[in-house]
């Protein structure tokens, strides 16, 4: 209790925008217990380079299309060329350069000298916080929640911060056993991240407040990712360190390498680079995708299509054919239809209109407006009250439109 109003009091004293958390508990936080993996080496898909001598900062999505952040512009690929993406809202602001590729939902985010651009409908629009941000000093952005509930967790070196509703909170994490600069932080919703500072990892509730070493001994962190299934995966030099939903850590190496360094995400399904190699990591499903050649790949997205890009040195790097890459066709997605939409709009119910999905025709004609919408947290379907629906629930769409709307 006493506690408690020491760091209420503590809050009360700081400007508006400074939270200053309490210190942990000093309590001793349990040793990492270390899972080999062995990865299958059954299914390699062969890669092929689609293009060479590129220089990009790192590999995203824009509209479901593969988009590298080359220096001072961000190009979608168009089979074996690359188009840039127009900036701004009448496609004639500059963007500077680009330092930072993340991810927003299922397309991207990048940050620049000029601020912080996100995708909307084919454009990258700047948005307004970036004024209030330190923006040289940021070295990671992860963003958590949709529409109203999106939340921005960055880092700086010395700092953590929280931008919400337009608002930026910078969040002092003091420990008197854990020095070191901040190498990762993963958001696991608005109030809640997991942060690696030093050589710990820290739970940190900004609404309770109240910080909780869950490990210490990790080695220095290359990434952070969320997985679909809520778990957090840090790649380490120690290991791919996981912790579950329930805060449980351990830590995972692949075959006889322990490093493990780069891990990206997608949907449920998490890339990793360990000694040469590409993993593929669906929970304890470990496959090898393919070798690369060098240390550190700068991220893996899979498209729209199915297909997964690597960036290996200056190649763009295509890792043919994962079974995801089939063709869709109306019929797979005519489901999707049936699930989250006919319910209206077959009949008109709740005043929607008329939109005939189960005739081919009909959802072809009203299928890019039906993707936009979907997408669009400001103005989704099915209606926000419903709730949203998650990029692995509508991919099947967004495949079919990718694909050209196959009967
Ligand atoms: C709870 C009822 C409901 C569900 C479920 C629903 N919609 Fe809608 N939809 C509406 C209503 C009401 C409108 C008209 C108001 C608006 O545009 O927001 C609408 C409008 C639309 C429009 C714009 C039509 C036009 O001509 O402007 C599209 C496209 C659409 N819905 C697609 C979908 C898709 C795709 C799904 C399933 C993923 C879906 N809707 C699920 C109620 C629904």
């Amino acid at each position: 209790m006493r506690l408690l109003r020491t760091s209420l009091l503590f809050l009360a004293a700081c400007a508006p925008g400074q939270i200053v958390m309490p210190p942990p508990a000093p309590v001793e936080p349990p040793s990492l217990t270390r899972v080999t993996l062995t990865p299958q080496d059954t299914t390699r898909p062969t890669a092929s380079t689609v293009m060479s001598s590129v220089s990009a900062v790192g590999l995203s999505l824009v509209s479901g299309q593969v988009a590298v952040a080359n220096g001072d512009s961000v190009s979608v690929r168009m089979g074996t060329m690359l188009k840039p993406v127009p900036v701004g809202a009448s496609g004639t602001e500059s963007l500077g350069t680009v330092r930072l590729v993340g991810r927003r939902g299922a397309g991207s985010l990048w940050l620049s000298s000029n601020g912080v651009f996100t995708e909307r409908t084919g454009r990258l629009l700047r948005s307004p916080v970036s004024d209030s941000l330190p923006l040289a000093d940021v070295k990671a952005i992860d963003v958590v929640g949709e529409g109203a509930a999106e939340t921005w967790w960055l880092r700086t070196d010395a700092a953590l911060l929280r931008v919400s509703s337009g608002e930026v909170d910078s969040i002092a994490l003091d420990d008197p056993k854990g020095a070191g600069v901040i190498t990762a932080v993963v958001g696991r919703d608005a109030q809640v991240a997991l942060v690696v500072k030093g050589e710990r990892l820290y739970l940190v509730d900004v609404a309770a407040p109240k910080v909780t070493v869950l490990a210490k001994g990790l080695g220095a962190v290359a990434a952070g990712v969320k997985l679909g299934d809520g778990a957090t995966v840090f790649a380490t030099t120690e290991g791919l360190v996981k912790v579950t939903p329930a805060n449980d850590v351990v830590l995972l190496g692949f075959g006889d390498a322990s490093a493990v360094n780069d891990v990206s995400v997608d949907g449920d399904a998490a890339f990793i680079q360990s000694n040469g190699k590409l993993f593929s990591m669906l929970v304890d499903d470990v496959r090898v995708l393919g070798d690369v050649a060098v240390p550190v790949v700068s991220g893996v997205v899979r498209d729209a299509a199915g297909a997964v890009f690597t960036l290996d040195g200056a190649q763009l790097k295509r890792l043919a054919t994962t079974p995801e890459e089939q063709p869709v066709r109306y019929a797979d997605v005519k489901p999707f239809f049936t699930a989250h939409c006919t319910s209206c709009h077959s009949s008109g119910a709740n005043y929607a209109p008329l939109i005939d999905f189960t005739n081919f025709q009909k959802a072809k004609a009203a299928a890019a407006m039906s993707l936009d919408r979907v997408k669009n947290p400001d103005n989704p379907m099915p209606p926000a009250a419903s709730g949203l629906l998650r990029p692995s629930q509508y991919q099947v769409l967004e495949r079919w439109v990718a694909q050209g709307l196959l009967p």
